[in-house]
């Protein structure tokens, strides 16, 4: 009993995907084998809040758990101004102070972190490198893979070295659109013809991204992904169906089964992502075994290429006439209820939901050791 290791699940986050973390933080403090792990609760508010929380676990997805932390905090915990003091946590007694060193949450030594965060401040390297520094085990990729992951960019540059077929692509500032944005679009027309897709490359969940069938509607997709990144990305469309591997481990990481997202919309926006639940998930994908392995190869590929640890799940294109692989992008903190893509590759794959948490957590404090560097020269 007394080597339960006590984790640290940490929800909400500034993020357009902070609600989905709550949805998928529930499901993994639901499924956590408590017999093994004591779990410690802390959610991050829209703007900024660290609330440790002991409530019902029920009250997290409604968003009704942070008045409920709120009222429970003695002294308020880090606001942004104070985000280190968060993770070493004193909010019970001073005492604690004399244990620094010790990341600690309510006078509780955390052993391993769950930041269970979508997006931008949770997935992309900001709030790992708060982990590095406080010196904790944590689960999912480091600063750089998660950095890596989260631009688009920067990933393209990465698999296009490692030899990954990929949508060819172009990329402008936000500076450089707003400056002279016809030129930006005759150099994006040059090289190809519509559809063309406009991201930005910093973003998740679809947000910012578009289509443009013609110069009216890539001038507005220009401005609209400019509005969520300072830099924007240019794809050419690939007629494909989207399917999607999971990546688990460290340095011998294994993919998953390959399943398929058929969206509802034109193509998987954010409505069709979250709203009208109009997409549909099928798992495995019905697709020839030699296409499932040229994907899985090219998932772990992708992971190893972006130094990605823990878990991603790495999405891909088949085209729909040519039958030919394409990577789309890489998340590394996929989306995690238990009917998310990244849990149900892993079920099908012969791993159930308990023992993918479990398996984690041991990936996390594996990553720690093999982390460890002498400094003193
Ligand atoms: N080059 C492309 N060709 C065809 N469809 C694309 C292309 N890029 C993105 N899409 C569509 O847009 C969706 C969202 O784009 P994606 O790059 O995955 O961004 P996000 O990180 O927001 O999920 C994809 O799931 C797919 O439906
Ligand atoms: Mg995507």
């Amino acid at each position: 009993m007394e080597d339960k290791k006590r984790v640290l699940v940490i929800f909400g986050g500034q993020s357009s995907e902070h609600e989905v973390s709550r949805i998928s933080a529930t499901s993994i403090l639901k499924n956590i084998n408590r017999e093994k792990f004591e779990v410690v609760m802390m959610g991050i508010t829209k703007d900024g809040k660290w609330l440790p929380y002991n409530g019902d676990i029920d009250k997290i997805p409604s968003g009704e758990w942070e008045q409920i932390a709120l009222g429970e905090n003695i002294k308020g915990i880090g606001t942004k101004s104070s985000l280190l003091d968060a993770m070493v946590v004193c909010n019970d007694t001073d005492k604690n102070i004399e244990k620094s060193g010790e990341t600690q949450v309510n006078g509780k030594k955390i052993d391993v972190v769950f930041p269970v965060l979508h997006g931008c401040n949770g997935e992309d390297g900001t709030i790992q490198g708060l982990f590095e520094l406080a010196s904790v085990p944590y689960v999912g990729c480091g600063v750089l893979g998660s950095a890596l992951g989260m631009d688009k960019i920067y990933a393209k540059i990465i698999f296009e070295k490692a030899g990954i077929p990929q949508a060819d692509y172009l990329y402008f500032t936000r500076k450089e659109i707003g400056r002279n944005i016809d030129r930006v679009i005759s150099k994006i027309e040059e090289k190809f013809a519509y559809p063309i897709f406009v991201k930005p490359s910093n973003a998740g969940s679809s947000v910012g991204v578009s289509k443009a069938h013609d110069r009216d509607e890539l001038e507005r997709g220009l401005n609209l992904a400019a509005r969520f990144d300072r830099k924007v990305l240019i794809e050419e469309f690939i007629n494909g169906r989207e399917v999607e591997c999971a990546v688990l481990g460290n340095d011998d990481p294994e993919a998953s089964t390959v399943g398929e997202v058929v969206p509802g919309n034109e193509f998987y926006d954010y409505k069709a992502k979250y709203i009208d639940n109009s997409s549909k998930i099928k798992v495995p994908a019905d697709l020839p075994k030699e296409t499932v392995e040229e994907i899985r190869g090219y998932a772990v590929k992708a992971f190893k290429a972006l130094d990605c640890c823990g878990l991603a799940r790495v999405d891909f294109f088949v085209h729909k006439e040519t039958g030919k692989v394409y990577i789309n992008e890489i998340n590394t903190m996929p989306g995690f209820t238990s009917i998310s893509m990244y849990p149900m590759l892993w079920e099908a794959s012969g791993v159930p939901y308990g023992e993918l948490i479990e398996r984690l957590i041991n990936l996390a404090i594996e990553r720690y050791e093999d982390n460890s560097r002498d400094i003193n020269g």
